[in-house]
């Protein structure tokens, strides 16, 4: 999934999901900056363990340049929006705005009904607004990091295609978040088979 998401008098922003060692480098810096940086988060808490276990990172770039990324972690039955980070010089709603629709879009087409997160209180009203969330009913505050957060929710509903137990074998091959064009492996379809 790459998408254009602005196009401007300067440059457009782009959206991708990380595929490679370079990309999470690039995740990596915008969030040591970010939380780090900013919020003081220490390192230990900031990279905790969850970011190459079950977790897809995604990034938003201006041209070359990261400029913001989250993370989704896959349970059972729902998705876990987490680790948003701007950086200052692109805040403002554009670039937070289109990486939260890509993560969930990218969890409905996986089939996800339910998305969880786990918020900062103090930014209640950019997450209603951002993602048409919902607080969720009696569940405690509780805090790490130095930050009071609380629990929001809201409900997907998978598009046509989304991807599932009968998705065709080719599609499912195919990188995450770009099912929709031909994979390297159909691409070796083509080669003779290997006795
Ligand atoms: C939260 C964040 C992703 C939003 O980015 P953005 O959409 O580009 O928008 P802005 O930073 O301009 O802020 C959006 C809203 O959040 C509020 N906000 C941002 N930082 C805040 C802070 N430190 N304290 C209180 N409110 C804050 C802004 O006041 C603004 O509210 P408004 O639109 O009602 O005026 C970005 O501010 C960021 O990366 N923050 C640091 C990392 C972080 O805290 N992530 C969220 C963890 S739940």
């Amino acid at each position: 999934m790459k998408r254009p998401v602005k196009r401007s008098s300067t440059r457009a922003v782009t959206v991708s999901v990380v595929r490679d060692i370079e990309a999470l480098l690039e995740v990596w810096s915008v969030r040591s900056l970010v939380y780090m940086g900013e919020q003081d988060c220490p390192y230990q808490e900031e990279f905790d363990g969850n970011d190459l276990a079950g977790a897809t990172h995604l990034i938003a770039r201006v041209g070359k340049e990261p400029v913001g990324v989250m993370r989704i972690r896959w349970f059972a039955d729902f998705a876990k929006i987490e680790r948003v980070a701007i950086r200052q010089s692109h805040r403002s709603g554009e670039v937070s705005a289109a990486l939260v629709k890509t993560s969930l879009d990218l969890a409905a087409r996986k089939g996800y009904r339910r998305v969880l997160g786990h918020i900062q209180a103090r930014l209640l009203k950019y997450w209603l607004r951002t993602a048409n969330v919902r607080l969720r009913p009696d569940r405690p505050q509780f805090n790490f990091s130095g930050y009071d957060y609380i629990e929001i929710e809201r409900d997907l509903i998978p598009p046509d295609g989304a991807i599932g137990l009968d998705t065709p074998a080719m599609v499912l091959l195919r990188p995450e978040g770009d099912w929709d064009r031909p994979g390297v492996l159909e691409r070796s379809q083509t080669r003779s088979r290997a006795r």
